[in-house]
């Protein structure tokens, strides 16, 4: 495969309006494009989005030494190239030349490499023989860091498990319209607006937020006759102050925050239960794993960071049974391939995810489907979340032969 001739890069925005960068890679006549999106929430052990000098500074870093340690290697290098941008780093955490500039670079090059091989991503990343496609998780009702005077859980998500990708999305969408719906009756004269990721933005004390998602999720289950289950991401660690977790009206010590979790998985049926505990707690985690894994997906964000060396430990101390994978907490798209791999491997179950501040990149679609992932968690609305949902459908279209 050819070497790779150029390389661009350019400030855009995120969906919040944050400026972030895309890279073009050009190679053999093709052109790969990938942009990187940022958190709000993030875990203290993941790769930083841009080096404290800035953004300006990165893009300037960029110019000067990534595009000449990457400028003649060969395009379908993607191990070596991404050592390459880990090396030139130099930090544990992407401090130096950014994990936003690191992950747009990283999937630019297979981009260009998946054209030159006139691929579509997922074919080329291997995925051409998946059957069973990646749950949507559809977020619907949003708060914490995502939403000003919403909740203090961050999301409150719908996961419908239908015959296809398309009717799980239609039928998540479904669940958000009917959530408005029934705040409104809730809450008359109130206006009802939507935070980061396109989620309502509920004035109710969570579990109230909780009891609307699951009506909503049984009349969509009863429409549609197949299941559609709420799910959970608590970003506990957002609201861990002083040794306790606290909501709104009340103050919970870990142990206590483990039985109100458990409670709400029995009575709520939840499909899954995403950072339930603070980013260290490992062995809070592996409790709560033991008292509900068997019915529920534990999925750890923050806790793991799709970094290798935090999964480990996670695995060996039975701390959950699913990670969340985020590809810009860890920095390059074969960093992103090892979480996978020890995942699958470890028997955890994968759901590769967007992040609040998104762009309109949907690689994210792709790589879900090339992991064979469990689930996908892009949003249920919104032109940054529909861009992903969307080109799933699309997968799934060509992936049955019906393209
Ligand atoms: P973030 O939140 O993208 O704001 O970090 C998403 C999540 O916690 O899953
Ligand atoms: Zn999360």
């Amino acid at each position: 495969m050819p070497s790779i001739e150029g390389l661009a890069i350019r400030k855009i925005i995120d969906s919040r309006g944050n400026p972030t960068v895309e890279v073009d890679v050009q190679a053999g006549g093709s052109k790969g494009r990938a942009a990187a999106p940022s958190g709000a929430s993030t875990g203290t052990h993941e790769a930083v989005a841009f080096p404290a000098s800035g953004i300006d500074d990165a893009i300037r870093t960029f110019r000067k030494e990534v595009v000449p340690a990457i400028r003649g290697r060969e395009v379908a290098d993607q191990a070596g190239v991404d050592r390459r941008l880990r090396e030139l780093d130099g930090t544990p955490n992407f401090a130096r030349i950014g994990g936003n500039v690191a992950l747009a670079t990283s999937l630019a090059v297979v981009r260009t490499a998946a054209h030159l091989a006139r691929q579509p991503l997922y074919r080329y990343l291997g995925g051409a023989a998946r059957t069973r496609l990646p749950f949507p998780f559809g977020n619907v009702i949003g708060g914490g860091r995502h939403a000003v005077g919403g909740t203090t859980i961050q999301e409150y998500m719908v996961v419908a498990q239908g015959p296809s990708v398309q009717a799980n999305v239609l039928a998540n969408a479904r669940a958000h319209r009917l959530v408005l719906e029934a705040l409104a009756a809730k809450l008359p004269g109130e206006p009802i607006g939507r935070g980061d990721e396109g989620a309502w933005i509920a004035k109710l004390d969570d579990e109230a937020a909780l009891r609307v998602l699951a009506e909503a999720c049984r009349d969509v289950a009863r429409e549609a006759g197949f299941p559609v289950r709420p799910a959970l991401d608590l970003a506990a660690s957002e609201f861990w102050q002083g040794g306790k977790y606290g909501y709104r009206d009340r103050s919970l010590t870990p142990s206590q925050q483990i039985e109100y979790l458990e409670r709400l998985v029995r009575e709520y049926d939840l499909f899954s239960l995403e950072d339930p505990l603070e980013q260290e707690d490992f062995a809070g985690f592996a409790s709560l794993t033991e008292a509900v894994g068997d019915r529920c997906h534990v999925i750890g964000d923050d806790l793991f960071a799709t970094n290798v060396g935090r999964l480990q430990r996670g695995i060996d101390a039975r701390s959950a049974n699913a990670i969340l994978i985020k590809p810009n907490q860890i920095g390059t798209l074969s960093e992103t391939r090892a979480a996978v791999d020890l995942a699958n491997k470890a028997g955890y179950a994968t759901v590769v995810s967007h992040r609040s501040g998104e762009t309109t990149d949907d690689t994210i679609a792709h790589l879900a489907v090339a992991f064979g992932s469990l689930g996908i968690k892009a949003g249920a609305v919104g032109g940054e979340r529909t861009a992903k949902l969307n080109e799933l459908i699309r997968i799934e279209e060509e992936l049955r032969g019906g393209a």
